[in-house]
């Protein structure tokens, strides 16, 4: 069975250290753990399956073409690689507590251009258990298009979090 390749941006702080913990849920021997910046796009034909972990860093930085945004590389990277037949699932973090209108907005982000490269995207959440007040990230049945992680405020929470939403994922994914 082939592995989940698993892309995360940004390296070194909080996005990275859940990734970690990720990989050690689903079983490091299945995930091919990958900074964004270092995506090959020859290498992504041999997966199945993705899982992206990213943050949210205000509304702002989508559209800032100022600031780096390595997820935005990432995509202009593979621009005419299709993930057509290929499952994906997103992991967003945010803090809920100095963001609450605009929580974990940034999955919204990674959602529609994972959307637009057309894989079947898996994973949404209820939004049951975390306090907010709006986001983006919000379908019209009022689920998450991804699983929240708060790590500023509930840290606590992560490790419970990440594997009620692993084992949901299941069977659609393969791990
Ligand atoms: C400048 C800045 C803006 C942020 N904007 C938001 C936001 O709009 N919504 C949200 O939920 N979290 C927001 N956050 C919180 C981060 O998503 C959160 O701290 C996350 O854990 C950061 O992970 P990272 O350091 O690995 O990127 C913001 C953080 C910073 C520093």
């Amino acid at each position: 069975m082939n592995k989940t390749a698993v892309f995360f941006s940004p390296e070194g702080g909080n996005v990275n250290n859940v990734t970690i913990k990720l990989g050690e849920i689903i079983g490091n021997e299945k995930v091919d753990i990958i900074p964004a910046n270092k995506v090959v796009k020859e290498n992504l034909k041999k997966y199945d399956q993705f899982i992206f972990v990213g943050s949210t860093v205000g509304a702002d930085h989508w559209s800032n073409q100022m600031i780096v945004d390595e997820w935005q590389d990432f995509f202009r990277k593979i621009d005419e690689i299709s993930f057509e037949n290929k499952k994906a699932a997103i992991v967003g973090l945010g803090n809920s507590v100095l963001y609450p209108e605009h929580f974990a907005d940034g999955i919204a982000h990674l959602h529609s251009k994972i959307a637009n490269k057309k894989a079947e995207i898996f994973g949404y959440t209820e939004t049951e258990g975390y306090t907010f007040t709006d986001s983006e990230a919000l379908n019209k049945d009022g689920l998450f298009l991804g699983l929240p992680i708060d790590e500023d405020n509930e840290y606590d929470l992560t490790s419970e979090r990440i594997e009620k939403w692993i084992s949901k994922l299941k069977p659609d994914f393969e791990f």
